[in-house]
Order: C-alpha cells, then structure tokens, then sequence
C-alpha cells in the first residue's frame, strides 16, 4: 500500500506540513508505505496549453513533473495538502494539479484507462480565517484533480482559524484529527 503526500505549501514545518506529516504516520500506522513531496521544491511550470498531450496522453514539457506522473498513478492513496491562498489552493499545488491535464486527456480524450481503480484520494486544508464557504472553490479543484487522476474524493480535513507558522500546534485537535484521516484512508483503500 503506497501513499503518497502532496506538501502544496511553501512553508516547512508549517501548518499545513504538519498537518500532511501527522496524516502520513496514521498512514504508515496501519502499515501503509508514504512518501512525501514538497511542491515548492521542485521545478513545476504551469500549464502553457500546448495540448501535445491531446495526442498521446504525455506532456511535452520537460521539467520535474516526469517524475511526479508516474507517483500519481503508482499511488494506492493520494493525499494533497495546503494552505487556502485567496480561497484556492496554493499556486504550488495548482501548478501541479493543471499539469495533470495530461492524465485527463489520456482518460477524456483517448479513452485510456488509468490503473488501479479503487484508489483512495483525502484533501487537508487550513486557512486563517473562519468564513463558511472558505474551502468550497478549493475543494472543487481538488475533486476535478482526484477524478483527473483516477482517484476517490474519499475525506477530507479543513481547519479554519489557523495563521502564523506552526500556530497548528497550538489547535486542540487538528494534529490528531490529521493522524486519524491518515488511519482511515488507508483502512479505505484496504476494505
Ligand atoms: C498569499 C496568501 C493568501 C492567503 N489567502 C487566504 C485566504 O484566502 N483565506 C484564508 O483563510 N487564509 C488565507 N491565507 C492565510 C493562510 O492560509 C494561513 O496562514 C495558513 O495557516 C498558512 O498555512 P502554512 O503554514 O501551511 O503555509 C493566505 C496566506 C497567504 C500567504
């Protein structure tokens, strides 16, 4: 059982990394293999629209991306985290996310069928303030990601109210509650 953690923050040992690392030892407690990458250290362009992928389902860009495709589609669960950032997910993220208009043509356009179905997919999110539609266009992105890449909108945890680096910590339950989404998104990959 692989999982694998998207770190969409530019902010190490932010909230929004801690939040993923609890996440991923949940995870690795029910016996789940993680890996972690931290977006905003890769070399990620956006999606420039050439559409090469239209034609056989690869992007012709050539950046650290080609790495990334093939963790996304070797993964049993796949769990994106970020800050809100103007009420989306970071650029970090998105940058990625948009890329994976590779995935969905091969799906949408050639009609090729992505592996392991039953894959699991679990969205973590924080932002500063506490506003009840705060997560609604990010949690959108996020579904079209997850369907993009052949993956369940399976859980989700969103924490309002959080700012400065690391004020996580100080949030009664948002760490353990993060541990036990990485609990159960394996044990929902499992069943
Ligand atoms: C560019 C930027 C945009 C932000 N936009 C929002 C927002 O729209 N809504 C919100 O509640 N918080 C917003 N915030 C606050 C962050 O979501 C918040 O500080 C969060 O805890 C940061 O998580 P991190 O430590 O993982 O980076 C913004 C912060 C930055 C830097």
């Amino acid at each position: 059982m692989k999982v694998l953690g998207i770190m969409g923050s530019p902010r190490i040992k932010g909230n929004t990394d801690l939040l993923l690392e609890e996440a991923l030892k949940g995870a690795k407690s029910q016996g789940a293999e993680v890996e972690k990458i931290v977006v905003d250290k890769l070399k990620i362009s956006p999606c420039k629209e050439y559409l090469g992928c239209f034609k056989d389902g690869n992007c012709v860009i050539r950046d650290d991306m080609d790495d990334i495709y093939p963790k996304l589609l070797g993964a049993d669960v796949v769990i994106i985290a970020s800050p809100m950032f103007f009420y989306g997910v970071s650029s970090q993220a998105k940058a990625l996310i948009d890329r994976c208009q590779a995935l969905w043509a091969r799906k949408h356009i050639l009609k090729q069928s992505l592996p392991n179905s039953g894959r699991k997919g679990a969205f973590i999110a924080v932002g500063a303030t506490k506003g009840k539609r705060l997560f609604e266009g990010a949690i959108l992105t996020v579904k079209y990601f997850f369907e993009a890449i052949g993956v369940e909108y399976a859980d989700e945890l969103l924490i309002r109210g959080v700012d400065a680096r690391g004020e996580i910590k100080e949030h009664p339950i948002a760490l353990s509650d993060a541990f036990e989404l990485g609990e159960r998104v394996v044990q929902a990959k499992k069943a």
